[in-house]
């Protein structure tokens, strides 16, 4: 008893120390620049892709593997066969349809004039009724329901509406603005996000999208954190279609992490993160992973 008192009073003792230093384990915090013009040399690489011939092996640290990085440059004459991503398209575009008969989808989604050229290139974006920002998911899914129909965030028909939005852009160059407001916010908060510590194996995304670049997990190699956003949604062989924030499902998943739904806060500002960083990247869709 009078040890079970002892171990009670030691853990009283130690519990408001314990709570008093709550801890965040980050990763070293890199400075990313906003744009492809930025002065990290990796940020180059939309320059390089433009010339394979001019690629970096440091990037993969085999250059038999530089295609790996980021080769959504190389989507359109890579696979120019029929996948799930064309079909996805078809999808897409026959629910947009249904839902914009009278033009009120496309409104809500923020296009000007019905145009749907461009639209994609201008998310996430500051939702002035909603007083937050929303990725072009969320948003489908909050204009779908206007109108009564359900298009969960996430879903194989909300990605495809989505898919069929970014098609519209095709080769456009994303550009979000980071530099005031709301999204600044967003963008500090998203990166902060990507270099923290989460779950079992204690990695942030920078662990593996930073440190790791080019070598493989899972047989795949990894990516740079630069101008991948720009062929989401992507067709996987494995899950059908996948939107940006279920990838990120996927990386949490795939490094001991409880993922978050998509659409959630956190999940939005990486993406917010992500996405400057793919400024100036063309939209290219439909793209495939394995
Ligand atoms: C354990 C290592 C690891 C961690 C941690 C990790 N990822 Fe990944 N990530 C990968 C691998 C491997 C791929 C697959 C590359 C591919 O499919 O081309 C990938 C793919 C991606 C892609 C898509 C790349 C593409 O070209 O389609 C994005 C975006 C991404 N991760 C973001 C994140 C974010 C955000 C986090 C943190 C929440 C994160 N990752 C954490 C390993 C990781």
């Amino acid at each position: 008893m009078r040890s079970l008192l002892f171990v009670l009073l030691c853990l009283g003792v130690a519990t408001p120390q314990a709570e008093s230093m709550p801890y965040r384990e980050y990763d070293a915090l890199e400075e990313y620049a906003p744009s492809v013009r930025g002065d990290m040399w990796l940020s180059g690489t939309y320059r390089l892709w433009a010339d394979p011939g001019r690629l970096d092996w440091r990037m993969a640290g085999n250059p038999e593997d530089n295609w790996k990085l980021n080769w959504k440059f190389m989507d359109p004459p890579f696979n120019q066969t029929v996948h799930g991503g064309h079909f996805a398209l078809d999808r897409g575009e026959e629910l947009f349809r249904a839902l914009n008969a009278k033009g009120r989808f496309a409104a809500c989604l923020g296009a000007r004039q019905g145009r749907l050229k461009g639209l994609r290139t201008g998310y996430p974006r500051y939702h002035a009724q909603l007083r937050r920002i929303v990725g072009l998911e969320e948003a489908i899914e909050l204009c779908a329901a206007r109108q009564g129909r359900e298009l969960q965030n996430g879903s194989y028909d909300n990605s495809a509406v989505s898919l069929f939005l970014a098609s519209k852009s095709q080769g456009m160059p994303i550009r979000i603005q980071v530099d005031k407001g709301p999204m600044q916010q967003a963008y500090a908060r998203g990166r902060k996000l990507f270099h923290m510590r989460t779950g079992r194996s204690n990695m942030a995304c920078s662990s593996c999208h930073t440190h790791r670049i080019g070598l493989k997990l899972r047989n795949v190699a990894v990516t740079t954190p630069y101008g991948d956003v720009a062929h989401f949604p992507v067709y996987r062989t494995r899950f059908q279609l996948q939107s940006l924030q279920l990838r990120f499902v996927e990386c949490n998943l795939d490094s001991g992490t409880q993922p978050l739904r998509p659409g959630s806060s956190a999940y939005t500002d990486l993406e917010v993160f992500l996405t400057a960083l793919s400024n100036g990247y063309p939209v290219s869709v439909p793209s495939e992973r394995h």
